[in-house]
């Protein structure tokens, strides 16, 4: 008896889920093509220049910008919630001040969920609240980290301030300028949501189980550390710092230096972090607006040298390789600026990113599927222990 020959078909991997199309979301569209971005429909750009981060985490969150009296109410939570859970500050502080930061912020995510009194209930009530109770408690978390890793002590926050001149306040306890809290809040609307991004889609993975909004935002937390996802403004940093920022050198002498180090760089076949994005192959939306912001902090703190190392590599990995600068790239300085240390700079978007990551946790609730993707097997072919060799 012959047997008809079976065909094989390959499986279609897309390795990365790159290109793949797994869900709708109503919170953010991103087109590559046109280099935008819309919150809601609105773009992210008019956002950062005519709206608080208060408001943009209220649109995230409820698909509209809000009236006075909604805002009013969403700032009051805000600032109920802004003081350092005691039990929080004890965790970090039985941990190393070598911790990394990002470390930190997963852990106190953690707690934090453990300690919330609506740890078990996930209805859209329990979890708006739940978001907005994390959103405001993260910076206190951030700031107390940076202080303790310089032997500073705790700052209490200022019910006075909006959210990100609290934010400043309680890292560095002084009033800052004008200037540099607009330049903050645009960063934190700007870093606030993108769609199915690696920490995103994260988050949603881990709330498809019915795992709840902590589990996921703290899962969310770890995908966020790495290099190649928001551990990049970091990385720019370090690109930054091994060039040499030299304070006071005149602008074109630190781009001649800059180039030369990215001519090695890309000759070396190195990934230079802040540059490229798996979505925008055109330039990333959100660098303009990101660029103006570190622009008017250059020129506040009076640092043209960090425009001239800024500038040189950004030329000189657009003449190589034509790819251009994510978000990450323009934020990294901005912070430094601002008196960040570089392994806070990641927390931040946290603080930030938080709103993105519970909007999308609400809308995978509302409309859930188990994310449970197959794979293509290529491992030995079945065998048994019985008659394994050299026995
Ligand atoms: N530096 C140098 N070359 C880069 C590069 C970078 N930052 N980003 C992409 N490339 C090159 C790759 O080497 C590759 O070149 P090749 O085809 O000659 O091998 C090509 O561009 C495609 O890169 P690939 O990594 O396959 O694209 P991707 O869509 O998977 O990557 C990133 C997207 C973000 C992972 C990638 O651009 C990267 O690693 N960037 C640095 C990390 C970063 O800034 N992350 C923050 C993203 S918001």
């Amino acid at each position: 008896m012959t047997t008809e020959p079976t065909t094989v078909h390959a499986p279609d991997i897309r390795k990365g889920l790159a290109g793949v199309v797994v869900d709708y979301t109503a919170i953010s569209k991103v087109n590559a093509d046109t280099n935008s971005l819309l919150y809601r429909g609105y773009p992210v750009q008019e956002l950062a220049a005519e709206c608080s981060f208060e408001e943009v985490a209220y649109l995230l969150w409820n698909g509209e910008l809000p009236s006075k009296e909604e805002l009013a109410a969403l700032v009051a939570l805000e600032r109920a919630g802004r003081a350092l859970d005691p039990a929080v500050k004890a965790v970090i502080d039985a941990l190393p001040s070598t911790a990394h930061p990002m470390d930190i912020c997963r852990t106190a995510a953690s707690v934090l969920g453990a300690r919330h009194e609506l740890a078990e209930d996930s209805s859209p009530e329990a979890n708006m609240r739940k978001a907005i109770d994390l959103w405001a408690a993260m910076p206190a978390v951030v700031a107390y980290d940076q202080r303790r890793r310089r032997g500073q002590e705790i700052i209490e926050r200022r019910d006075d301030l909006d959210y990100s001149a609290n934010f400043l306040w309680m890292t560095f306890g002084e009033e800052p300028a004008d200037e540099v809290v607009e330049a903050f809040d645009v960063s934190m609307i700007l870093y606030a949501e993108h769609s199915f991004n690696a920490s995103t889609f994260t988050a949603r993975v881990v709330t498809s189980t019915l795992s709840d909004l902590h589990s996921a935002v703290t899962a969310a937390i770890g995908a966020l550390k790495g290099p190649l996802h928001g551990g990049a403004n970091e990385a720019v940093m370090h690109t930054f710092d091994e060039i040499g920022i030299r304070q006071e050198e005149p602008l074109e002498e630190a781009a001649t230096r800059s180039k030369a180090w990215m001519g090695n760089a890309l000759a070396q076949k190195k990934k230079v972090m802040g540059f490229g994005h798996r979505v925008y192959k055109h330039g990333d939306s959100r660098v303009p607006t990101m660029k103006a912001a570190l622009d008017k902090m250059i020129a506040h703190y009076g640092r043209p040298e960090i425009l001239g190392l800024y500038n040189g590599l950004e030329q000189a990995m657009d003449e190589a390789k034509a790819i251009k600068p994510n978000l990450d790239y323009p934020a990294g300085p901005t912070y430094h600026l601002m008196g960040f240390d570089t392994p806070t700079f990641t927390p931040i978007f946290v603080a930030s990113r938080i709103t993105g990551w519970t909007a999308h946790i609400i809308e995978q609730v509302a409309s859930n599927s188990l994310i449970r993707p197959l794979s293509e097997y290529k491992g030995k072919d079945q065998r048994s222990v019985s008659l394994r060799e050299g026995l």
